[in-house]
């Protein structure tokens, strides 16, 4: 679709024609979940091929993509008030282009041109193919749209542009959309239909990376237990066959992955983690809620008993796992009662670590349309509080009955808070702190004698090698 040009946007375009044709400058934001890191590298990607350098910094930019989150009001609010930042940034530097791309962009479509004048370019997670073609239609003096959603693209041949990565650990997207329609999510609206990527191009992905000296590697889809590739007379690959077959291909590399889904994530992908000691012990499993009648409100297609099921199988299955969820509070009705269901899930379950959200409402959605947004503020808050601070106890216990053990650290870097000390994680994703030694380099695997912790840290000094 192609928006007709207001006459002041005019007038900056003829400027913009000064910029040269090649070697052009592009800087990209992200926000959201990694799913949007992982996409913006496709982006960097399909830019280079088109002679578009990336660089870091948005002052020299000649094109700046910002790469949005739909998933809540207030990651919305953050992009319109980066937007406007941008507006200033654009008065210094005329030319230069602003497109908004992923879910905000697919949410809102053209609406975007016409409620933030200075965008000028708009493109969802599926016509990321179009960019280049978009952008030359936006030097020629028109403001571009393309929101198409696929039922087909899985930019299985492209290969990432890792350029915001620290050459350790990196994001392969095994899958892309999402089918469940949980009833308070925007995702399925602004990814659209799930479809899984052809399993041999994930394999050669993850092999190019540990070639290029990657030590990690995090299979990415919105619910990865739902992958299925199938190709005419070969058997169709489930999650467990792909996560055997990445673990054999990368036999050196951290296997990671995520999102599971509480209702679909089997015994034979939890005996796959066991079966290979490369595929880390950490799941991320979202529960949303701990009580049954808002949890069939939500649409999540499982009951508090089924999740503690699943609970108790990953513990008896694998015995040490790091487990942690998402919380959405103050959902449509819940009441107190409920609430309290929720805090007793999380004394039960005692997950390693929690993300945990107030109920914002998206246009659109099933909740939207059916139900009242009807807990006051007031209750959303001081319910999130309540489960922040029962959590905040249990992450602390579990990282505390981790002190006293050896474990392996990968080495990702200096500690933010001191320089003297280096940081990296663990096998069940907690982030360790050690003191700094000369020989230690980021991307060696370490032993560490885990000594203390704080409640998001373990702490802890070298073991002799
Ligand atoms: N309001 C609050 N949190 C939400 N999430 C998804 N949609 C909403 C919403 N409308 C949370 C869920 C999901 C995580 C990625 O974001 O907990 O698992
Ligand atoms: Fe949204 Fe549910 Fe799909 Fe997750 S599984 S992306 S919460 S619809």
């Amino acid at each position: 679709m192609l928006i007709t040009e207001s006459t002041d946007r005019l007038i900056a375009f003829n400027e913009s024609r000064t910029v040269p044709v090649t070697g052009r400058r592009l800087y990209i934001e992200s926000y959201g979940c990694q799913m949007n890191f992982s996409d913006s590298e496709i982006v960097a990607s399909i830019m280079s091929e088109h002679d578009f350098a990336i660089t870091p910094n948005a002052s020299e930019a000649d094109v700046v993509f910002i790469n949005t989150c739909s998933i809540r009001e207030n990651a919305e609010q953050r992009v319109r008030n980066r937007l406007k930042e941008f507006k200033n940034l654009k008065n210094l530097r005329p030319g230069l282009l602003v497109g908004v791309l992923g879910c905000m962009a697919e949410r809102l479509k053209s609406k975007f041109l016409e409620q933030e004048q200075l965008v000028d370019l708009v493109v969802g997670p599926d016509a990321y193919r179009d960019l280049p073609r978009l952008l030359e239609e936006v030097y020629g003096g028109q403001r571009s749209v393309n929101v198409l959603l696929s039922r087909e693209e899985t930019y299985a041949d492209v290969n990432p542009l890792r350029f915001a990565g620290n050459g350790i650990s990196a994001f392969i997207s095994i899958m892309r959309g999402c089918n469940n329609m949980c009833s308070f999510c925007v995702v399925p609206f602004t990814r659209g239909r799930e479809r899984s990527r052809d399993t041999q191009s994930i394999l050669e992905e993850a092999r190019s990376l540990a070639q290029s000296g990657y030590k990690e590697i995090t299979l990415l889809g919105q619910n990865v237990d739902s992958y299925n590739f199938s190709q005419t007379n070969e058997p169709a690959v489930n999650f467990a066959a792909l996560l055997r077959s990445v673990a054999e291909a990368v036999p050196n590399l951290r296997v990671r992955f995520s999102t599971s889904h509480p209702k679909d994530i089997t015994n034979e992908v939890l005996e796959t983690i066991a079966a290979y000691p490369n595929v880390c012990k950490y799941i991320h499993l979202p529960v949303q809620s701990g009580n049954d009648r808002i949890l069939a409100r939500m649409n999540r297609s499982y009951t508090r008993d089924w999740y503690f099921e699943r609970i108790d199988s990953i513990r008896s299955i694998l015995g040490e796992c790091a487990i942690s969820t998402d919380i959405i509070t103050g959902f449509c009705g819940e009441t107190e009662a409920e609430h309290e269901d929720t805090l007793s899930l999380l004394e039960r379950v005692k997950f390693d670590y929690a993300y945990m959200f107030q109920y914002s409402e998206r246009p659109g959605t099933p909740a939207a349309k059916q139900f009242k947004d009807d807990v006051p503020q007031d209750q959303k808050s001081r319910r999130l509080s309540e489960i922040i601070k029962l959590q905040q106890g249990h992450s602390f216990s579990r990282l505390l009955a981790q002190t006293g053990r050896q474990q392996n650290v990968l080495v990702e870097g200096r500690s933010k808070k001191s320089a003297a000390d280096l940081c990296g994680r663990n096998d069940g994703n907690a982030m360790v702190v050690f003191q700094a030694q000369q020989n230690i380099r980021p991307g060696e695997t370490v032993r560490v004698n885990i000594e203390q912790c704080t409640t998001a840290t373990l702490l802890g000094s070298l073991a002799m090698k």
